[in-house]
């Protein structure tokens, strides 16, 4: 069974028809590129999936389990952890602090006995603590988690967002452009991240994605959108040598 499988997705605003008989299908552990044009769908595929939007036709599942009509913070419980093309951190807080938070609705402090819950709570706090800060050091930032977020260099804070979507141990990971703005050596950087990510966790992935070179080295298969729907799927290679795929977006300036 796939983990994640969307069947038939339409999505309108208003008069506009963003994304149009959408289908995919990721196995576990599998790196999924997702590739097109400006405005051809692809960040409303990742809402509709995540439930910020809401499909106005189609069937979404993640293991099996219909994901259509949930609300964001019980699909990301679900398994499917994302970051944001714009990214949300939080102000005043220290990026141990960050990746923290993010795990807090994962913990369950028992109720019964306060002196049990209180240890049971202690113990959970240093878990949790432990856990954030390795992630830290898997993304190659944990020089920086005393800190404040917004104090650190762009492409530092890209990795404090991942490793706060790792932090929720999804299944699946959706990233909308985390190389975008990236200088060269920050987007080697960030290319050592995501083979340790799939070293150490074999999470799925599901990447969009403006460079070539990432797409095509990390993905083992791609989707290309335009105008909302999938003019074509296939290996790095079949997508990088596919005419029409050529025609609407690999041949295009933006592309680099
Ligand atoms: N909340 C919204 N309301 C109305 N139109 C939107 C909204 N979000 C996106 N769109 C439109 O839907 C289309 C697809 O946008 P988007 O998914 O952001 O494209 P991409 O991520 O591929 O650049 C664009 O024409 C965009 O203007
Ligand atoms: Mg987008």
């Amino acid at each position: 069974m796939p983990l994640l499988q969307v069947k038939k997705m339409t999505h309108f605003f208003s008069g506009l028809r963003a994304v149009h008989n959408y289908d995919l299908s990721i196995d576990p552990g599998e790196v999924r590129g997702l590739i097109g044009p400006n405005g051809a769908g692809k960040t409303t595929i990742f809402n509709l999936i995540t439930g910020v939007l809401t499909p106005t036709e189609g069937e979404i599942t993640l293991d099996g389990v219909s994901l259509v009509g949930l609300k964001p913070h019980q699909i990301a419980s679900m398994g499917i952890g994302r970051t944001f093309q714009n990214m949300k951190l939080w102000r005043h807080m220290t990026v141990l602090e960050h990746v923290k938070m993010a795990r807090y609705s994962k913990l369950s402090y028992g109720l019964t006995g306060a002196f049990f819950g209180t240890m049971k709570r202690i113990r959970e706090e240093k878990e949790n603590e432990e856990h954030a800060y390795h992630l830290l050091e898997l993304m190659e930032a944990a020089q920086f988690a005393d800190q404040n977020v917004l104090n650190l260099p762009y492409g530092a804070q890209r990795r404090v967002e991942m490793a706060r979507a790792l932090a929720t141990d999804p299944k699946i990971l959706f990233l909308d452009e985390p190389t975008v703005g990236m200088t060269p050596e920050e987007l080697v950087d960030m290319m050592n991240v995501f083979r340790k990510i799939r070293e150490e966790f074999g999470l799925a992935i599901f990447l969009i994605e403006h460079r070539m070179k990432v797409v095509m080295e990390l993905c083992e298969r791609i989707q290309t959108l335009v105008f909302g729907e999938v003019i074509a799927e296939g290996t790095p290679d079949e997508i990088q040598n596919n005419p029409q795929v050529i025609e609407a977006y690999l041949g295009k300036e933006e592309v680099a």
